[in-house]
């Protein structure tokens, strides 16, 4: 793609540029991350050593991060469902929302009613929300479609929203999210199978909860992401404990979203594990006693990563600098951790640390630079610190009033 805003060649006189270890797919202990000033060479779509052609871009008094990588999404989806938030956070319990057809039988609804020209246009500029976010890479997932031919087609949107979008993005089969009205978990579990035998899907995630799957129902589909040689990932402990993490563990999953209501003896063996703890603070609402062990797995280790979760139902979240205001004061996390949590380790996820997630010569030029120092996103809880985005090398957003910072 080609911005109109054209190439860069340099960001400038940056305040902090956030540099970490070179050559690592992910990092367990975010002290290695540094800030300090500096310059960002670009030439052609990637980091380089030196200077190409292109614009320059003023980063004087700011922070330059790398470009963030949002790896959990259920994008693509149609409509909203503002008229269930008041009932969740006024405590009417997701099972109950569920009964009353709310939840996600209610999307699925949506989804079908839309036409395919409707879907993509919501999401595409959605899509474009989350870059002006900072947001250059992300992950969507089915799940809304909630039969076979609705999932077949969720697939087919969402890769087809994938060509649409200036981020590079993957699609996750969530064929196992919910189980259809009218039928029980074993039989759909047939149906999943076969659409993740038949479907183009870059990963298979599964919705482990007593309104949705069991535990051996993640084995399954452990068992069948080995075959098909898939990354597994699994929603797990978001509502209650079920202690699905050992399962995933066992199956080796990539990672496990969620654990709002991790079990206390799964930190130390998840922690060890090559599998990236996700935690998504836009989500925890809907159970507010509940907050990860988010300290508890940084101490320990773990790989720890950040996403926003972004769907209709549970978190109506895009912006990845809300979620590590909301990890830091939620979490206790540091800046440094909330950022190793939102670039490399994300990237790490989606198989994609060795491309992104860092500013390392020879990765893919994608910047975020902030208006102020990185400190200020947490900090400043709620301000949009982006001031301009670049994505492969090109100048994709500024903000309005930091338009100044960009010269020929
Ligand atoms: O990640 N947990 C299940 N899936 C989504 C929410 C689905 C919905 O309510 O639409 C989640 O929170
Ligand atoms: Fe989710």
């Amino acid at each position: 793609m080609t911005s109109p805003l054209g190439r860069v060649s340099r960001i400038a006189g940056a305040a902090q540029v956030l540099r970490m270890p070179e050559g690592a797919p992910y990092l367990r202990d975010a002290s290695a991350l540094t800030l300090e000033p500096g310059d960002v060479m670009v030439q052609g779509d990637r980091i380089a050593e030196a200077a190409g052609d292109g614009v320059v871009i003023d980063a004087s008094g700011c922070a330059v991060l790398p470009g963030f990588v949002d790896c959990h999404t259920h994008l693509p989806f149609a409509g909203w469902r503002a008229e269930e938030y008041e009932r969740k956070v006024t405590g009417v319990p997701y099972a109950e929302i569920a009964r009353l057809g709310g939840g996600i039988a209610s999307s699925a609804r949506s989804l079908a009613a839309a036409s395919d020209a409707e879907v993509l246009a919501q999401a595409g500029a959605l899509a474009g929300e989350l870059l002006r976010l900072g947001t250059t890479a992300f992950e969507g997932k089915t799940g809304y479609g909630l039969s076979s031919e609705g999932e077949a087609r969720a697939a087919r949107l969402g890769r087809a929203l994938a060509e649409r979008t200036v981020q590079p993005m993957r699609l996750t089969g969530l064929f196992a999210h919910a189980v259809p009205p009218g039928t029980i978990a074993d039989a759909w579990m047939d149906e999943a199978e076969a659409l993740a035998r038949s479907t183009d899907v870059d990963a298979l995630d599964i919705f482990v909860e007593s309104v949705a799957f069991a535990n051996e129902h993640l084995a399954r589909w452990g068992a069948l992401a080995r075959e098909l040689g898939l990354p597994l990932r699994a929603h797990v402990e978001q509502l209650a404990t079920h202690r699905s993490v050992p399962v995933a563990l066992e199956w080796g999953a990539r990672s496990v979203d969620h654990l709002s209501c991790l079990h206390p003896d799964d930190v130390a063996p998840l922690a060890a594990a090559e599998c990236a703890a996700v935690l998504l603070p836009g989500a925890e609402f809907l159970n507010r006693e509940h907050l990860p062990p988010a300290r508890a797995l940084a101490d320990a280790g773990a790989i720890c990563v950040l996403a926003t979760d972004f769907n209709p139902g549970t978190s109506p979240v895009t912006s990845m600098p809300l979620v590590i205001g909301l990890a830091v004061r939620l979490y206790g996390w540091s800046v440094r951790e909330a950022l190793l949590a939102s670039t490399l380790n994300a990237a790490w996820v989606l198989g994609w640390s060795d491309e992104r997630g860092s500013l390392e010569p020879g990765k893919r030029a994608d910047v975020v630079v902030l208006d102020g120092p990185a400190e200020h996103v947490p900090y400043r809880f709620g301000h949009d610190p982006v001031a301009a985005v670049v994505a492969g090398g090109e100048l994709v957003w500024v903000r309005p009033d930091q338009a100044w910072r960009v010269r020929s």
